[in-house]
């Protein structure tokens, strides 16, 4: 995807912004959370996660099954970080038949309600028994076309726990908090709203994926450095909630315009631990790239000298 030169201006504007108008609680370089930190053993302990959303898309079940078979073909032995597609309820179980145990199939979304009369709903114990994994929880979509609150949110994140599957809870800011300079406390307040009730011991099913809405599905992709601090943010809003070890070892995704173009620079960024990715996972060639993300040689060099 081309970005115009008005697009990349307006952005450049909307990042200086954004980087000048954050107040972080802890200096950035005392903070030594991510994988590239040579000063921490921890860092390790998140695996990078390459993740996929097909919203609405592709039209029917033979072209899902083509695209899951095409994106299967990238996912080489090698990889030994996770991998999962979240696509639409009628074709779960056929992109699982394709994909086999290459990734995860997860499900967009589910609603929290168990059973009875709620037409149109997906459990998810229906969920949990066709073998899903991991469901979306609280993308922006959903919280502005579909109205779902931070009380929903939660109560999704509460029940799909309870079924023992995954939950990737997503965050972010709309234009407008973004330009009020409010990031922080919306991440602070959908954090604390979505995960309300979750065990600490819980959370290591749990992934965040920080999607600012101005970033979704407009070409605005955040600058790998603008991602990393808001990532450092959410993750000390972690801290104070469950503590150091918890938030340390929970990954944080970035969404929002990633391509095959920005993968590389986002994913050397210590604090992004991976990336949720909604247009370009529709095209083969480029999601493959992202999944096959480059790290370039001094963070890699980094990465080896680390003591674990
Ligand atoms: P995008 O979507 O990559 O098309 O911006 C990301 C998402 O909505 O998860």
């Amino acid at each position: 995807m081309k970005i115009s030169p008005t697009a990349v201006s307006l952005f450049t504007f909307l990042a200086n912004t954004l980087v000048s108008s954050f107040t972080v609680p802890t200096p950035l370089s005392s903070l030594t959370t991510g994988r590239a930190s040579s000063s921490s053993t921890e860092l390790f302990t998140r695996k990078p996660f390459i993740s996929g959303n097909w919203k609405l898309n592709p039209s029917t079940k033979e072209k899902a099954i083509e695209l899951a078979q095409d994106i299967g073909s990238s996912v080489g032995k090698d990889i030994d970080y996770d991998v999962a597609l979240f696509v639409p309820f009628p074709f779960i179980e056929s992109v699982m038949e394709q994909v086999g145990d290459k990734l995860s199939v997860g499900a967009e979304m589910c609603t929290p309600e168990m059973a009875g009369a709620f037409t149109g709903g997906i459990s998810p114990v229906m969920l949990k028994s066709i073998d899903v994994q991991w469901v979306l929880a609280g993308h922006s979509e959903r919280r502005t076309i579909n109205k779902e609150t931070d009380g929903y949110i939660n109560a999704q994140c509460v029940k799909i726990l309870e079924e023992g599957m995954n939950v990737m809870l997503c965050i972010g800011e709309t234009d407008a908090e973004f330009e009020k300079d409010l990031v922080g406390c919306v991440c602070e307040m959908q954090l604390k709203k979505g995960l309300s009730g979750v065990s600490a011991e819980d959370m290591s099913r749990v992934v965040i994926a920080y999607e600012p809405v101005w970033a979704i599905g407009t070409g605005k992709v955040a600058t790998p450095e603008i991602a990393q601090k808001v990532h450092v943010i959410i993750r000390e809003i972690l801290v104070k909630m469950y503590g150091r070890d918890i938030a340390y070892d929970t990954r944080i995704l970035y969404g929002g315009s990633v391509t095959d173009e920005s993968i590389d620079g986002l994913m050397a960024q210590p604090d992004i631990d991976g990336v949720l990715v909604g247009g370009a996972s529709l095209l083969p060639d480029k999601f493959g790239r992202i999944i096959n993300y480059q790290l370039d040689e001094t963070f890699v060099k980094e990465l080896q000298e680390v003591d674990v």
